[in-house]
């Protein structure tokens, strides 16, 4: 494919100030819509849930006040029938006691998966006496829907991207949390008292931790829509922390005060491969918040983030975290986004935790668009699913899906790509990043001479090269090789 100049570089939101790399990117992404848009039926992929049609007028407005599980459910539903040409409303399942995970799809194709664009997400509230995010979402939703057809960054954004967001991942944990409590625990668990961000398999450790419905729920989400990028909301912080949350090396503190300020002293950084990338998606929310890369603490017994970002482990090690669960098991970059000092601010300050927060929510979602993207394709043209692919020198891999997609998030610079597949050849092929749009990259496998053994990979496993996975089982208990 050919990248032409664009002709017509119309005049760009109102709002936001746009730099050139994404006026680019529009520009481009449109060309590349003429030639890729290709609509695929949703149905067999992700089971979207469309909820009753009911016009209300709660949709055209959104106060700046918490809202309880029935008036989100409210809102959602109204919003999915105020604008069905670009929401879908769907539950990925319930709480403990019994509350749906709403996620509202935003797009200009919310029911069906547009092949060759990224689908990203937002998760809020997953500790359930930090809300602000699960508001902050909310107004997100709101704002999308009502600057569509005014905004022409949301336009393009909307145009290539599917965005989901779920506002809440704790519903129950929300409804005995109380506004103006700063600090403490009350709320943040779920109902079996567990807390979701402790709760998925992890890399580095055994996770002893019973899975609880609400992290099944996720993980069950996450493995049927391949997502590229991804935002995990919280308060009582101000700060992006980005993998790992994790280390070879941290100790468990039980109840020792001691422990814990030992810990916090000596916890050194654990980085992944991708750590330019996740350091440059964290200053991306950072640097467009109105003041999180100003790096001040928020109390002066709590650290300052130097730019308003930190490596997860490097601030506190933690076991069976989200991020490192979506970027080691599906390559999909997540980072936790910390928005408030305070973990449950009165309802007045949150008009101003939104204009804080609203352009690098939005500016963070379009870096799905930066890096390598295309397809594996066998020699016949046809898509080769779940082929594994990984960038050289960063072994945290990544598959395809069912049409042969796959995206990465890579900044400017020469890269190696190997892809794998069970019974054709491995291939290896060269590309280049640059930054004014993302890198089309086609990869065509051969049939292998000799068939290979078959593969043990399952869609739950974490996507780890061929070679890793043989490693892997060892006495029937997953086992992970620290990677470099
Ligand atoms: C890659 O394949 C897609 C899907 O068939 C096609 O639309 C696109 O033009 C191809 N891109 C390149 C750079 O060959
Ligand atoms: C949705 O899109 C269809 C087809 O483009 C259009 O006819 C319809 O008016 C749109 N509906 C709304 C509510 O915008
Ligand atoms: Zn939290």
């Amino acid at each position: 494919m050919i990248w032409r100049t664009p002709t017509t570089m119309a005049s760009r939101g109102q709002l936001l100030v746009l730099p050139l790399l994404l006026s680019l990117l529009a520009s481009h992404s449109s060309l590349i819509q003429l030639s890729w848009a290709k609509t695929v039926s949703v149905s067999d992929t992700e089971q979207l849930m469309p909820e009753p049609r009911a016009y209300s007028p709660d949709a055209q407005h959104l106060d700046f006040v918490y809202h309880d599980h029935e008036e989100l459910t409210r809102f959602l539903r109204a919003t999915s029938a105020r604008y069905p040409n670009l929401t879908a409303l769907y539950s990925i399942g319930k709480s403990i006691q019994g509350r749906d995970l709403w996620v509202m799809v935003v797009s200009s194709s919310p029911y069906e998966h547009l092949v060759g664009k990224p689908d990203v997400k937002y998760v809020g509230n997953i500790h359930g006496n930090e809300p602000v995010g699960r508001e902050m979402l909310l107004h997100l939703i709101q704002y999308f829907v009502t600057s569509y057809n005014t905004d022409q960054y949301v336009k393009w954004l909307l145009d290539n991207t599917r965005i989901h967001i779920l506002p809440t991942m704790n519903p129950d944990g929300y409804a005995v949390s109380k506004e103006g409590t700063c600090d403490g625990g009350q709320g943040r668990y779920n109902a079996r008292g567990f807390d979701l961000n402790r709760n998925f398999p992890d890399y580095f450790k055994q996770n002893n931790k019973r899975g609880q419905p609400e992290t099944d729920a996720v993980k069950d989400w996450i493995s049927k829509i391949q997502f590229v990028l991804s935002g995990s909301l919280h308060g009582g912080a101000l700060v992006a922390s980005y993998p790992y949350d994790n280390t070879p090396n941290s100790r468990i503190c039980r109840s020792s005060a001691l422990c814990a300020m030992f810990q916090t002293y000596s916890a050194g950084p654990s980085l992944t491969p991708d750590d330019d990338v996740f350091k440059h998606l964290s200053l991306v929310y950072a640097r467009n918040h109105a003041k999180m890369s100003r790096g001040v603490a928020c109390k002066s017994a709590t650290p300052a983030f130097e730019n308003g970002i930190t490596n997860g482990a490097a601030w506190y090690p933690l076991t069976g975290g989200m991020q490192d669960y979506n970027y080691v098991w599906y390559g999909c970059m997540e980072i936790t986004l910390e928005i408030s000092c305070c973990k449950f601010p009165p309802a007045y300050e949150l008009k101003k935790y939104w204009e804080d927060n609203q352009l690098s929510l939005i500016k963070f979602l379009a870096e799905a668009h930066r890096g390598v993207q295309g397809f594996v394709f066998d020699p016949a043209g046809m898509p080769i699913e779940r082929a594994s692919i990984k960038i050289k020198g960063r072994d945290v891999g990544f598959q395809t899906t069912k049409y042969g997609e796959f995206w990465r998030i890579l900044l400017p610079g020469y890269y190696k790509v190997e892809v794998f597949a069970e019974g054709y050849a491995p291939r290896e092929v060269e590309f280049v990043i640059v930054e004014q749009h993302p890198t089309l990259l086609n990869v065509t496998l051969q049939p292998s001479k000799y068939l290979l053994p078959a593969s043990s990979a399952s869609s739950s496993s974490p996507v780890v090269s061929q070679q890793q996975q043989q490693q892997r089982q060892v006495n029937g208990k997953l086992q992970f090789p620290p990677t470099d």
